[in-house]
């Protein structure tokens, strides 16, 4: 934490007066502080405290001439490494879901980029109310880390969720934001999606395949910090944060945008590939009376086995396997024929296209695991803990 800037939020809260203590923490560890208090904050602890211990100038209002002059609050949001708000109050979480900027700290909020740090005290009735729920889920979705509040006796009297966490817990919450993430500096190739192989201009062969559990590895490396060049067959899911997606529709698309994508660090092939394609005709095939068309069909080229064996390969290469009977038979043969190093196989006789849920066996030259039946994204998160380890 030596030498990083924290702006701090000092909401309007029983808890304001351990703000005090963590300012004392995060001074003994080399950060700077500037602190923000805000009209309720200021009923709880004062300015003069903030300030001794902070060692730096508290702001109160936007609406400071002289504190706008030296650095206005744009300015101001976006000089620190992080943002903390401590306590964040139901009221103040609340006006920052919506976006709102009628105060000095909610106005810091909404003109920043900087990653935000909110650290919740309130009564447990508040916290567990469906409209702070609904806030938090907001928050969150919008990039900020919440942290759950302590459990325990609170200064109301009551008991349950809602106290401020103690502040070593915020300590290391924001020394987490410090460490650079697992997989920085690495790039990552997943493939994902079905592949449409034209049959003339208005027809196609395709496969169900949704995208969703190549979509969830592709955010779940992200959220890791790895680079990730997503190549999407044909699927309108949104592309996941921090993403690059290159969308593709045939598998010889498919390949060129592989090839183009490496060198990467990591390749997850996970989409549903057609095996064959067809000797596209150039003008719509007309019914006209005679014996149906014959589609004579040529084998795909297998990308996952192209970028397994590639002068390029990746240090570590995950192919799925999409099987219809014993899955990890079918999974422990492709292992060599591809050059992959695991291969995540799923039985897809079992309503797998296009679900939520699925149930796959991870299957490496080690042996196999069954994870048991499970969401994608939970998939998703396992599988990227166990590249971070093998990596
Ligand atoms: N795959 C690929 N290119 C292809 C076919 C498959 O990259 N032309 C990849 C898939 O993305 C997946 C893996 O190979 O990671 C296994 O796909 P699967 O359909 O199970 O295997 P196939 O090789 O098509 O074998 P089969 O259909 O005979 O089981």
């Amino acid at each position: 934490m030596q030498g990083k800037t924290i702006l701090l939020i000092v909401g309007g809260g029983i808890a304001a007066f351990k703000s005090l203590e963590l300012v004392r923490e995060l001074r003994r560890a080399g950060a700077n502080v500037l602190p923000v208090l805000t009209e309720n904050g200021a009923r709880f602890v004062t300015a003069l405290s903030l300030s001794a211990l902070a060692e730096a100038k508290v702001r109160t209002s936007l609406w400071d001439l002289e504190d706008e002059a030296s650095m206005g609050h744009i300015q101001l949001s976006r000089a620190a490494d992080l943002i903390v708000v401590c306590p964040a109050t139901a009221d103040l979480m609340a006006r920052a879901a919506q976006g709102q900027a009628n105060d000095l700290a909610s106005t810091l909020l909404l003109a920043t980029d900087t990653p935000v740090l909110m650290v919740p005290a309130m009564n447990v009735r508040m916290w567990q109310h469906a409209a702070t729920i609904r806030n938090v889920a907001t928050l969150r979705g919008d990039g900020m880390t919440v942290m759950e509040p302590d459990v325990g006796a609170m200064a109301c009297g009551e008991f349950g969720p809602g106290r401020l966490p103690e502040v070593p817990a915020i300590m290391s919450a924001i020394a987490a934001h410090f460490i650079p993430p697992a997989l920085a500096g690495r790039h990552a190739l997943v493939t994902a999606g079905p592949t449409h192989e034209a049959i003339d201009p208005v027809r196609f062969i395709g496969n169900h395949s949704s995208g969703k559990q190549g979509f969830a590895i592709a955010a779940a490396l992200a959220a890791a910090g790895a680079r990730v060049t997503l190549v999407a067959g044909p699927v309108h899911l949104p592309t996941p944060p921090g993403v690059t997606r290159v969308g593709v529709v045939s598998a010889a698309d498919m390949l060129a945008a592989c090839e183009a994508a490496l060198p990467a660090d990591i390749a997850v092939m996970v989409a549903a590939v057609a095996d064959w394609r067809v000797d596209a005709a150039p003008a719509k095939i007309k019914k006209g009376g005679g014996a149906p068309p014959t589609l004579a069909l040529t084998e795909n080229p297998d990308i996952l086995a192209h970028v397994g064996h590639h002068a390029r390969r990746p240090r570590l290469v995950i192919g799925f396997a999409a099987e219809t009977g014993d899955p990890v038979a079918g999974a422990k043969a492709k292992l060599d024929r591809k050059g992959a190093d695991w291969i995540i196989a799923n039985d897809v006789a079992t309503g797998v296209f296009g679900s939520d849920a699925t149930h796959v066996h991870h299957v490496s030259r080690a042996g196999t695991e069954d994870w048991g039946a499970a969401s994608k994204a939970d998939v998703a998160s396992r599988l990227v803990q166990r590249i971070i380890d093998a990596i």
